[in-house]
């Protein structure tokens, strides 16, 4: 039987915090150790994306360089899997075009994400005045060019978390569409690679997820900061007043969060863990959950502290990570395009 081809993608926006590792990056790991021999991983840096909102140059190039070491640092073997930036394979965009072109646009005002922006973006005091200025042609069409990432190397699963699952939907439209259109099955219909999803809160506000965006610095941890500046944030996580400490998402979001977080790091089952603490205090518990993402962090850190400096060794990664992804893309555009009448 033929393997699965697997293809996920992260944006270069700045070091990972722990929700991307815990929440993505780990399964990318986990994968790609339990993949079939015959099965083809692909991880995708995806810089086309991080343009959607506006970026510093020199950031984004540093970051691209930082991640593709993170990667790497994390256990992502170039060997086994496809390790390359989306920018060095000009596929992406030729098929997101070719696709936009079928794209009614109905369907992309219904994404989630899109509404969230549109409405970030209205006037607070006249609901029907949008500042335009907060949005871009990108930002509208973005979840096209997600399914250009996964349909040019015809993907058949994705893993993205459950946030995803509505572009992932318009994917396979897309798939659909084209292969109807052009009378011949080219494209896979992919499905959503169901992996250990977990969302972890922001440590300051546990009501929200732990993200890049948030300004406040101590409501997430790097996958890059040191045992001091795990213990400081992890110390200063907002918790409850509530004595002892029992597993209860909705009354008690941030004593629960720092029970996932630990579950997620010792593989453990969160109530069981929840079950050793029932008697003691949070003090035990943060003393315990900074040892644990600690330990955690402790290798991939170490490493991508090694990595990031080999300048040579990440070039030559990249360059043969594009390589491959170019070379198994143009096997499908060759049809596309010749089904197009290109
Ligand atoms: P951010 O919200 O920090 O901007 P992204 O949207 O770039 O993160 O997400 C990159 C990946 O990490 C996605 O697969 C997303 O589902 C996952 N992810 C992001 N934040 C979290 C979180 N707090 N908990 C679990 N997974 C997360
Ligand atoms: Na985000």
């Amino acid at each position: 039987a033929p393997g699965r081809v697997i293809f996920s993608g992260i944006q270069p926006t700045g070091v990972p915090h722990l929700g991307n590792y815990l929440g993505a990056l780990s399964n990318w790991v986990r994968l790609q150790k339990t993949a079939a021999p015959e099965d083809e991983l692909f991880f995708s840096i995806v810089g086309w994306h991080a343009l959607t909102l506006p970026q510093d140059p020199d950031t984004l190039a540093a970051s691209r360089k930082d991640l593709l070491a993170t990667l790497l640092a994390i256990g992502l073997d170039p060997k086994r899997s496809i390790l390359f930036h989306q920018d060095h394979n000009p596929v992406h965009t030729e098929l997101a075009w070719i696709l936009s072109c079928l794209t009614p646009i109905g369907k992309l005002r219904r994404m989630t994400t899109w509404k969230t922006r549109l409405a970030a973006s209205r006037n607070a005091n006249d609901e029907s005045e949008v500042d335009e200025s907060l949005l871009n042609a990108g930002l509208f069409t973005y979840p096209v060019l997600q399914a250009a990432d996964i349909l040019a190397y015809r993907a058949t699963h994705v893993p993205v978390g459950e946030d995803q699952t509505q572009h992932l939907e318009l994917c396979r439209d897309l798939a659909d569409i084209f292969n109807r259109t052009s009378g011949r099955p080219i494209f896979p219909l992919p499905s959503q690679l169901n992996t250990i999803s977990r969302r972890i809160l922001s440590l300051r506000d546990p009501t929200s997820k732990m993200s890049k965006s948030s300004p406040d610095l101590q409501s997430r941890i790097l996958l890059t900061d040191t045992a001091a500046q795990i213990k400081s944030k992890i110390r200063s996580a907002v918790t409850d007043s509530t004595p002892g400490i029992t597993y209860d998402p909705l009354a008690r979001p941030g004593t629960s969060n720092l029970l996932t977080i630990l579950s997620a790091c010792t593989d453990e089952d969160v109530h069981a863990v929840a079950g050793r603490y029932e008697g003691k205090g949070h003090g035990h518990l943060k003393a315990d959950v900074a040892e644990a993402v600690e330990d955690l962090l402790k290798g991939p850190r170490t490493e991508f502290e090694r990595i990031r400096h080999e300048k040579t060794f990440l070039e030559a990664v990249a360059k043969a990570g594009a390589e491959r992804a170019r070379e198994r893309s143009e096997a499908t555009m060759v049809c596309v395009r010749e089904l197009l009448g290109l």
